[in-house]
């Protein structure tokens, strides 16, 4: 049975989310891949405990997450919880999230209330659990009337099984109608959960200071651009990274030569710094002030403990923040 270190909240940062009760890990991690029939449970239990003993006490999932992307990694977060991490439920942030393809027929996707509704019990089921922290609608869905998909996200909260609510890549005007609109219906959007990264900026165009006005904090996923922000690829495509994968999502989208170059030039920023290229990449994100936490992937221990690390480092002088500005023109 996994005993969590004593010292757990002792290196980790927290920062409030939005205008709310909740203090969220500066670094959190996702179960996106890494957690499905990929990698032993052994492995994946020893990544899990051994971020929460680094105080990442927030653990990211969705329906569709792990492989086969129906339901494993909540199965197998439910057996990690069953093996001692949830001894320590009331110390952790969880979350799940419906909004892409599920199950066959028209109730398996997007945003209806009998999808969210369906799909959110299945996740308890999967977990072990009666409630979530953190329930999303996934991705906006343009066809079903916004009023039901927030109405559903709002009767959630009021059944009691999720805590709070977010929304996930809703850009700015979206995010501003469902927020204000949840608001109307009584309930605070606790968060929501953009791409963000040193290679895609847009949340810069407008949603982090809609978000900030509204007090809605902010979660970045995808911070190291899946591994293509760190030194994985600075000598080719690894055994094992992601980018070997069979079906690979980050090869044609992050590893052009236009991009691995730029990544030579902030690593040699990073150097100078004193971090890893990782580690830099993670402080810039949480540079800006809308943004709560950063949302990493991990495949190693090895890879908690480097990006954990990053903490250490946050400040960046203008010059600096320049000088990676001119790199990702
Ligand atoms: N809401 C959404 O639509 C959405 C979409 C995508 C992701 N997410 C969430 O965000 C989470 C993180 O996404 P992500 O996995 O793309 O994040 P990421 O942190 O950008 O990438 C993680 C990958 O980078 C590599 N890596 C991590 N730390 C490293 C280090 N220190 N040195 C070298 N390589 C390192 C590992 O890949 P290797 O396997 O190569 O080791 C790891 O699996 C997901 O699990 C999920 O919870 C949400």
């Amino acid at each position: 049975m996994y005993q969590a270190a004593e010292n757990r909240y002792e290196n980790m940062e927290y920062k409030r989310c939005g205008r709310s009760g909740i203090l969220l890990p500066r670094i959190a991690l996702g179960l996106w891949q890494n957690f499905g029939l990929e990698k032993s449970l052994e492995e994946q239990q020893e990544i899990l405990f051994h971020a929460f003993d680094l105080g990442i006490n927030h653990f990211d999932l969705a329906n569709n997450y792990g492989s086969p992307a129906i339901g494993k990694a909540e199965e197998n977060f439910g057996l990690a919880l069953k093996a001692g991490l949830g001894r320590y439920r009331d110390e952790l942030i969880i979350s799940t999230k419906a909004g892409y393809t599920m199950w066959p027929g028209p109730y398996g996707d997007w945003g209806s209330r009998k999808y969210l509704m369906a799909s959110l019990d299945q996740s308890l089921k999967r977990m072990g659990l009666e409630y979530v922290d953190i329930f999303y609608h996934h991705r906006p869905d343009p066809e079903t009337p916004l009023e039901e998909t927030m109405g559903a996200l709002a009767d959630i909260v009021r059944q009691g099984k999720a805590l709070y609510v977010g929304l996930s890549n809703y850009d700015e005007q979206e995010a501003k109608k469902a927020v204000d609109m949840l608001k109307d219906m009584g309930i605070q959007c606790l968060i929501e959960q953009p791409r963000y990264n040193m290679f895609e900026r847009t949340a810069e165009d407008g949603l982090f200071k809609a978000l900030w006005e509204r007090g809605v904090g902010c979660i970045c996923y995808s911070p190291l651009a899946q591994g293509a922000l760190t030194d994985r690829y600075l000598h080719g495509v690894p055994e094992g990274s992601r980018a070997a994968k069979k079906e690979s999502t980050i090869g044609g989208r992050y590893l052009t030569e236009d991009r691995i170059d730029k990544v030579r030039r902030l690593n040699e920023i990073a150097v100078r710094r004193g971090q890893t290229l990782a580690q830099m990449a993670l402080s810039w994100v949480l540079r800006e002030k809308a943004v709560t936490t950063v949302l990493i992937g991990a495949s190693s221990v090895k890879q908690l403990d480097d990006n954990a690390a990053c903490l250490k480092r946050l400040d960046f002088s203008k010059e600096e923040l320049a000088e990676i500005d001119r790199i990702l023109k």
